[in-house]
């Protein structure tokens, strides 16, 4: 079941409410909102009290990309704030199976990230305690950059290790997917699609979605 997560980054900063409450009426699955601290990445967007603010606004799980250091002390103000599922970066965490169980103490979903220049095997030992890998198809940073395609190889590779130890686990792809995009990702073993640019920077939002979806399950 291939899910789309709808990425806030390229939503109106504005009307976080109303485009939020746009994307579940338009088919989202979960609503992917990402935090970035100017340390890990080199920009800065919001914590959570938008997190709050955005969570009144919809029924859908909020899909917390975490691009922060040291991400362990930010935990449970997320959880409060509504987060559904929480994602680290390996890089951001020194102690990657504790902030895993953290989360999952919390009762949420975990999940943990790789920057495309980070080798897959670096969640080969906590695979069995996650609920998610997200690949990262950009650097992260920034909305609307170009997918880099040698990712396909690392989506593949983590979802053999998944099929041994960890049949559920869910492989989310974030940046440059789109509808051209998408087929390449989910034949590769990816089934939570995050897109910004391609949702929010189109007025159908429906119509990209759907797009979206239909081209990964082709
Ligand atoms: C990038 C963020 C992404 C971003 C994707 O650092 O993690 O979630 O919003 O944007 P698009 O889909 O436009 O590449
Ligand atoms: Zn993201």
């Amino acid at each position: 079941m291939i899910m789309i997560a709808p990425s806030l980054l390229s939503a109106d900063f504005a009307a976080l409410g109303a485009e939020t409450a746009e994307a579940e009426a338009s088919g989202a699955d979960w609503i992917h909102v990402d935090v970035m601290d100017g340390h890990f990445v080199p920009n800065i967007t919001l914590g959570p009290p938008i997190v709050k603010a955005v969570s009144a606004h919809t029924t859908l799980p909020l899909d917390v990309h975490l691009m922060i250091e040291a991400p362990e002390r930010y935990i449970a103000d997320f959880a409060a704030a509504g987060a559904g599922v929480i994602t680290v970066h390996a890089e951001a965490c020194v102690h990657l199976h504790r902030v895993v169980h953290q989360i999952k103490e919390l009762g949420l979903l975990a999940g943990v990230a790789l920057n495309p220049g980070t080798p897959a095997a670096v969640v080969r030992e906590v695979l069995e305690d996650l609920d998610m890998v997200l690949v990262m198809t950009v650097n992260p940073g920034f909305g609307g950059q170009a997918f880099i395609p040698g990712m396909v190889r690392k989506i593949a590779e983590i979802r053999g290790w998944a099929n041994d130890v960890n049949p559920q686990l869910r492989i989310e792809v974030d940046g440059g997917i789109s509808a051209e995009t998408a087929p390449l990702v989910a034949a590769a073993g990816a089934d939570v699609l995050v897109a910004g640019n391609a949702v929010f920077g189109r007025k159908d939002r429906a119509g990209a979605i759907s797009e979206i979806r239909e081209a990964a399950q082709r």
